[in-house]
This record gives structure tokens, sequence and C-alpha cells, in this order.
């Protein structure tokens, strides 16, 4: 059902323009790298002489492989992992069309690995034991810690020994709800060492969303912390797991165990709320376990974490990754992107709770076997130049970021590669990215890719190959795959075009199901253009190949790199008793690329007021989490729908983006009085 939803839902991208090219005129870049006479970047000679791609040829060769002999490309690279046993033949198997059968999507079957162990042991045995893995940086200045590999190791080894001792088995869901502690990345990893699936859930959810959570993979165990400073702000973790593992008992999902970490700098164990023989507190229990633990070898194929991200109805979707494809394909995309040497200090300012934190803080590193900045605190406390004090305390080399964080202007000289994530740059902030932070010296690596894509799909270029300054901005070209354009009918598109982004055949980072609703899989991803994985984004191919990301073309939006559903913002809000109806659009908001605004309809006779607007806010908060809180609440008498039904909300983006001499054809609304209605109250 939600398959025909989400493409009844589909917006047209034809509609969707990228930037004039009119703003991106005289542009000054570094000396060194703009020609302003033919008003080209051209890379900077000094990075491309040390490069892994050194040449745009080398590049379009690689591509070139990838796409004509993927089986040879990716078992090449696969062959420099460790294997305890290498995998059948053939290298992958892919179903992409559903009339053709169950999608099936499996790379290196019968390979027999360990994600940990190629993270960890495979380090320790090329000499990089001492090397340190993790530098953290706590929320308040002063507070830090490091790891070495082989103290890592350790650490991991002695929490996989405590996990097996309590029962969990190869298989068996954890869920971890911690902050940006040490811990986070040691859980993950011990997890992996043992073959337990974990499910990492951002620690800014709420209760409700974890409860949720729990109750679709059914953990054993929650390892959590008690505490966590953000800011200047002390908030109680344990509290909400407390009432998320009530919760979940009401709706028969028991937990019976949760270890928590004594993150004493936010609470002491005292203050901390236990319940007798369910909690454990992690430091006392661990100490008592051996530091090495062997590992549990699983198959290429055998699932390594779930990760709930939001669609376009109202359940979040259990995006389910396995171990070798992802393996490969996150190490690969890291060592090519960022241009990684073991030399680097790489520091990803995401969180592991989301995509970007698994791939790129946790696993494509270090497989790598670099060394990670985890960074617990907020990138404004105590002040705005935070994020700089720690690249120039680690010395970081590599700056992985999403726009929204583009915030204070510093250039940094040890940066020699920067990233980011999330959303669109704008020519003016690439502009400045690359001219301030980067010192017109680093290429910026715009990386667009999913929670459901594992790891880099499209990937920007510019200064890695000479480009007109026009294509600043977020122009992206193909990384290993092969993404293409298809019109509403599902044909691909040549040349220059605009359309749904789509690829075209399989890579091993690929999700390979959504937990416990193969079906939903199937409708949301394949069944929109069958043959194609189906992203949800529009993009735009201009006549060099390169690709402008448009947005998502269904109800999903991005907050400051949080991707959170509208029916879900929706079915928070009509859960408020005086809510009779919602609906949800994005609009552009200044700082956090897309903000979330909100038309709310009212139970009859209940009167308009701050308070109650604050209380629907609060009521989205409790149930999602604070990053989900509507940034506006527009009074709507009634909604803009169809005779059928259905509310219209291209009407309604345009009213809230204020385009309202673009609202076209309001005709064929049942009533089309309910658009002037809504005018009039926009802003009160
Ligand atoms: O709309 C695209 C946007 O983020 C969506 C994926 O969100 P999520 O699964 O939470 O993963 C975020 C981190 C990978 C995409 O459908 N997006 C991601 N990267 C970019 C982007 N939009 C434009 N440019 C990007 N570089």
């Amino acid at each position: 059902t939600n398959g025909a939803a989400s493409s009844h839902r589909l917006r047209h991208v034809s509609s969707l323009a990228a930037p004039p090219p009119s703003r991106l005129n005289a542009v000054v870049l570094g000396d060194a790298l703009v020609s302003e006479e033919n008003d080209l970047v051209i890379p900077n000679p000094d990075f491309s002489a040390q490069a892994h791609v050194p040449s745009p040829a080398k590049y379009l060769d690689m591509y070139k492989r990838s796409i004509e002999d993927p089986a040879g490309f990716w078992s090449d690279i696969a062959s420099h992992f460790y294997w305890k046993q290498k995998w059948d033949s053939p290298v992958y198997s892919e179903n992409m069309d559903v009339s053709k059968g169950r999608i099936n999507i499996e790379w290196f079957k019968g390979g027999i690995t360990n994600i940990c162990y190629n993270c960890l042991d495979a380090n320790i045995a090329a000499g990089n034991g001492e090397k340190i893995a993790i530098y953290w940086e706590g929320n308040e200045l002063g507070a830090d810690a490091t790891l070495t590999y082989n103290q890592l190791l350790h650490k991991v080894c002695q929490l996989a020994n405590y996990l097996k001792d309590i029962g969990v088995k190869k298989g068996d869901a954890v869920v971890i709800y911690l902050p940006m502690l040490m811990e986070l990345p040691i859980a993950m990893l011990a997890c992996a060492r043992i073959g337990a699936v974990h499910s990492v859930v951002f620690a800014g959810f709420s209760s409700e969303s974890l409860s949720q959570r729990i109750v679709d993979c059914k953990p054993k165990v929650v390892l959590t912390c008690n505490a966590v400073k953000r800011g200047p702000k002390v908030i109680h973790l344990k509290d909400i797991v407390d009432v998320a593992l009530a919760d979940s008992a009401k709706n028969g999902t028991v937990v019976d165990v949760c270890l928590t970490y004594a993150n004493e700098s936010a609470l002491t164990k005292e203050s901390t709320k236990w319940v007798e023989g369910r909690d454990i507190w992690w430091q006392d229990i661990l100490s008592k376990y051996p530091n090495s633990c062997d590992v549990e070898w699983v198959d290429a194929e055998d699932p390594l974490f779930l990760l709930y991200t939001s669609g376009s109805t109202g359940k979040p979707k259990g995006v389910l990754h396995t171990t070798g494809g992802y393996m490969v394909y996150t190490a690969t995309t890291f060592k090519y992107a960022f241009d990684y040497k073991p030399s680097d200090i790489y520091w990803c300012t995401a969180d592991c709770g989301w995509i970007t934190g698994h791939s790129y803080v946790t696993y494509g590193p270090m497989l790598n076997g670099a060394t990670v900045v985890v960074f617990e605190g907020a990138p404004n406390y105590p002040d705005s130049g935070r994020c700089w004090d720690i690249v120039d305390k680690y010395k970081v080399s590599i700056f992985y970021t999403a726009p929204t964080l583009f915030v204070t202007r510093y250039s940094r000289k040890s940066l020699r590669v920067l990233g980011s994530v999330g959303e669109p740059i704008n020519p003016s902030a690439w502009r400045w990215f690359f001219n301030v932070v980067g010192d017109s010296r680093c290429p910026i690596s715009d990386t667009w890719w999913q929670t459901e894509t594992g790891g880099f799909l499209v990937l920007g270029l510019r200064n890695r190959v000479p480009l007109p300054s026009h294509f600043l901005g977020s122009s992206l070209k193909n990384l290993l795959v092969q993404p293409v354009i298809v019109d509403e009918k599902g044909a691909e598109l040549e040349g220059e075009c605009s359309g749904y982004l789509c690829v075209k055949s399989s890579w091993p980072g690929a999700f390979r199901t959504l937990h416990g609703d193969h079906e939903r899989y199937e409708t949301t991803y394949f069944s929109a253009f069958p043959g194609y994985y189906f992203s949800g984004d529009g993009c735009r191919r201009d006549k060099d190949g390169y690709h402008w990301l448009t947005g998502r073309v269904d109800d999903v939006i991005n907050v400051s790199g949080h991707r959170i559903g509208t029916a879900e913002v929706e079915s928070a809000l009509v859960s408020h008793p005086q809510c009779s109806e919602a609906a949800v659009v994005g609009v552009e908001h200044e700082v956090k690329g897309q903000g979330i605004y909100a038309f709310v309809t009212l139970v009859e006779g209940v009167p308009y007021s701050d308070d109650l607007r604050k209380s629907l806010i609060m009521t989205v908060r409790k149930q999602i989490g604070a990053f989900a809180a509507p940034d506006k609440i527009h009074w709507a008498p009634g909604l803009p729908k169809t005779r059928s039904g259905k509310i219209m909300r291209r009407i309604l983006r345009k009213i809230a983006s204020r385009q309202l001499d673009e609202l076209g054809d309001t005709s064929t609304l049942a009533e089309p009085g309910v658009v002037d209605q809504l005018i009039a109250l926009a802003d009160s």
C-alpha cells in the first residue's frame, strides 16, 4: 500500500531548477587555482601529484571498469581484506526488476569474514597496534581521551565477552542508545565481533521513538549511558530508556538487561534512577571480562546492522545492511573520496546514530586503520569556534561535515581534504568552504548518498578535474556506480535532463531489505521504476554529465542532515487531543537547510493560542525528538484538498514559502476558499 501512496505523492521534478548560472559569475578563488580568463577551477597540482587518483584519466579508467566489469573490479578490491574463506562464484547476484521476481541483492556470498576483525585485528597485525584509533573530545573544554588500536581491541573484546555471557548470539539484535562517547563505536564493533546485529538509535530520539524501534527489532539488551551533556544542557538518557523499556514491555517486548555507562561528568551514579535486576553499570561489570575474544566468523550476507530511517509513511523503516559488501564498499569509498593516507587525522562531525556515523566514523575509516576524531559535544559550545579549535588541536587533515555546519570562517593549516554531506551546497557556501576554510588548497568531496546506499554513490569532483567555475555548487559525478535519471514513466533520459535519480545496477554497499518487511522494500524502492533502485531524490544532469541534486521528491524532509518523514510529524500532531488534522511540508531554512512547517486544523471550537502552539510542538518533541519540532505552526481552518480528498501539498509548499503568486491552478480543489483563509492566517 505504501508503494502506491509514495508514488502518488511524488513531486514533479521538472519545476525544480538548479541554481541559475548567473549567480555564479565572477568567482574569485585562490590565485593558484583559478585562471580568471577562462574562469576555470583547476586541480591543485601538489594535491594531484600525491593523490590515489592522480588524474581525470585514471578516474575514468577506474570508473569504466567498475561499470563494465563490476565483478572483477570489486573482487580485486575485496581480495585485500581478510576472508576466512573466499566467496562463491558469482561475485554478486541481483535482480533489480520486481516484475522478474524477488529483489535479492547479494555480494560475496559464501565468503566468510568478520568486519570487526578487519577493522581491528587486521590493522594490528599490520603493525598499527600503537597507532591512535580514536581521539575523543568531550563536550567540556579539556575533557579528552585517546585509544590506540590495541586498546580499542581490548575494550571491544571485553564488551563482546560480556554480551556473549548474557546470551547474545549471532543474529540477535542489540539496541545502542548512546551519545558520542568512545563506547558508541566500541559497542558497534563488539556486536560485529560476535555476529550480533546492532541497531543504533540516535540519542536525540524520544522514548516513544526508541520504544517503537525496540518493539520492532526485539533486542536482548539495550546499551546506554546515564546522562550526557550537550552544550550547557544535561540530558538524562537513562530516564528516556526507562520509559521506553516500560512502554516496550506493555507492547510485548521485554528487555532483560540495560547496560549503562556511568558518564559521571554529566550525572553521578548515585543520582541515576535504577531498576534492580535489569540495570548494570558498564564499568563495574566489564572490567571482570577478558580483553581478548574469539571472532564469530560470518557469511558476507549475514546481517551487520539495522538502522531505522524515515520514509513517506509514519512507520520508520529498518534498513538492513549485511557484512561483506558493506565492508568492501565503505572502506573503498572512504579511501578514494577523501584520498585517505595513513598519516591523515580524520574528523567526521556526524553522530553514529545516523548512517554517516556508521559508514564514515566507524567502519570506513577503521577498516583503513585511520585515526578518527570522535566529538561528544555541540559545534557551538562553548562558542562557535569550537570546531576549528578541534581541527587545530588534533591537526585534522580531512574534515567531513554538513553544509549547515559551515559556520565560522577561518582557514586551518592542517586541512587537506574537505567533505560535505546531507544537502546540496549552494554556490556561495561552496566558495567560502573552498576559499576560506580550505584556504583554496583543499578539494571538496561533496558526497551524495543515503542510509539505504551504505556509502557514497555520487561525488563532487570539482577541483579534481579542471572545471569551469560555474559548476560550483552541488554538481556531482558518478563514483563507482551507474546513476541514471528517469522520467515519470521510468524511461532513462540521456544527456542534459531532469528527472528522478535512480541506480541501474547493484553495488556492494546497497541495503538488502527492510527489517521484517521485504514487500515494503520492493514497493518503496523498486516498484516506482521497474528495473531501477529509486532514491527518492530529484536530479538534473547538465551537458557535461554533472548531477545537480534538487531535493526529495517524496514526503521526506532533511533538517540539519536529519531525515524526517512528514507523515511522522503529522501523526504526532494529530495525536494531540485538540488537533483534528495536520499537513507538514519542508521550507527553506537559513540555518537548518530545511525547516518543518506544519498546517494544523483544530478540533471545532478550540481557539488559537500561543500556548496551544507550544503544546503541539511539545507533542512532536516528545513523540519523535527535539530535532523534529516544527519551526512554524500555521493555523488552518481547512486544508486544500482535491475532490477525492487528497491534500494538495504543492499549494501548501507555496504558501509556506510565501510564493503566493505561484499557487497555480486551485480550481480543482474541493473548496477553493480554503486557500484564501490560509493566506489570511499566514502571519497570525
Ligand atoms: O535528499 C538526499 C540528501 O539526504 C538524503 C538521504 O538522507 P539520509 O538517508 O538520512 O542520509 C544522509 C547522509 C547520507 C538523500 O536522499 N542528501 C544526502 N547527501 C546529499 C544530499 N542532497 C544533496 N547533496 C548531497 N551531498
